[in-house]
């Protein structure tokens, strides 16, 4: 028998929608697409009817790779979303507004929590949860990241994703107090304010991540998401590093660049602030670069840091590329990358403090 053709087996491309771009069609919101957000605080949003008086946009970034999405949500003031549950699971960032969650399982107590700008927590998967806004004057908008499309597509059965009666007990068991946030572990379910209880930077060193960058990680609900909140100082920058895709950078505080790419010789520039948000592709090559007088932060949210790289190794930090891992050393890169750095805090009215890390550096 002659084998099948690819004409013969397969839809054509441009009718081929799948399970999950069918289901985001039914909920009626735009979808925004490309390279990053500018400012999740300024997007437009659309009447989410399925979920009540609330407006929504789903937001499939390129750097995904279809691992994961986020989507934005408003509440306005004393309004509330309709309570959902589903299989996938979901981590969801206060942009603004000040309310409160109650989250529950059929055979479990309801459990309601607090939040305000720069909350962080995440929903066990398959517990029912509802978002109240407590605010009479102010609405409230976050950020949501989820495994929906992976989830969605895996099983091609919206019944069997929001409709389950699976109660994941190893994640959630109806436990006392599972909101309340836990100081001193990266095991917490909530953070009251991701700014907060980020370190402060010190001072520029070659350590982790270089440039001085202090980190607070964090692993929620038993889940598969990993996320970590970064800082690092005015007029230093991060090395260049490579990790798997979907992991979603959310600016919370101060002004810069990312410079990403497959190599070298491909570098683009995504500038960011407050309310940015961009993801790195997989295996793409990016730094990240603080040129305001204040310092920076980010909250970074994915699952893609678990991802094996192609040929099946994890990612590997305590190595440079040219010994088999993935993070370049300061003294790898081409002047032009700090030279433009430099010229930046310039302009900024800032300084460069990587005199005593970074061979290229002016400021000695
Ligand atoms: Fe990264
Ligand atoms: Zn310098």
């Amino acid at each position: 028998m002659e084998a099948a053709t690819a004409d013969s087996v397969q839809t054509p491309a441009s009718a081929y929608k799948s399970p999950y771009e069918q289901w985001k069609e039914s909920q009626r919101l735009d979808t925004i697409r490309g390279f990053h957000v500018p400012n999740l605080l300024d997007l437009e949003l659309k009447p989410w009817l399925a979920r009540g008086t609330v407006a929504g946009a789903f937001i499939n970034l390129d750097g995904t790779g279809g691992f994961n999405d986020t989507y934005v949500l408003e509440i306005p003031p004393q309004a509330q979303v309709e309570p959902w549950r589903h299989i996938f699971e979901e981590t969801i960032f206060i942009l603004k507004g000040h309310g409160s969650t109650t989250v529950w399982t059929e055979e479990g107590k309801k459990q309601t929590f607090e939040w305000n700008e720069r909350s962080y927590f995440s929903l066990p998967p398959n517990a029912w949860h509802q978002h109240f806004n407590l605010s009479g004057s102010e609405p409230v908008r976050y950020v949501a990241m989820t495994s929906a499309p992976r989830i969605i597509d895996s099983f091609k059965d919206l019944d069997f994703v929001f409709n389950n009666p699976y109660v994941f007990r190893s994640k959630f068991n109806s436990e006392e107090n599972y909101f309340a946030e836990k100081a001193g572990t990266n095991l917490t379910n909530f953070v009251a304010d991701v700014l907060a209880r980020n370190p402060v930077p010190g001072g520029v060193t070659t350590g982790g991540r270089g440039g001085g960058t202090v980190a607070q990680g964090y692993n929620m609900v038993n889940g598969s998401v990993r996320s970590h909140s970064q800082a690092w100082p005015s007029g230093a920058h991060s090395t260049f590093h490579r990790h798997g895709p979907g992991i979603h950078v959310i600016l919370l505080q101060g002004r810069g660049y990312t410079r990403l790419g497959p190599t070298w010789e491909e570098l683009e520039r995504v500038d960011w602030g407050p309310g940015s948000m961009f993801v790195p592709p997989e295996g793409w090559w990016h730094a990240h670069f603080c040129t305001s007088r204040e310092h920076a932060v980010f909250l970074a949210i994915g699952w893609g840091t678990d991802k094996p790289k192609p040929g099946g190794k994890q990612y590997d930090y305590s190595k440079s590329p040219q010994e088999g891992g993935d993070q370049y050393r300061f003294s790898d890169e081409t002047p032009d990358v700090h030279m433009e750095f430099e010229a930046e805090l310039r302009v900024n009215g800032a300084v460069c403090r990587m005199g005593a890390v970074h061979p290229h550096c002016t400021f000695k």
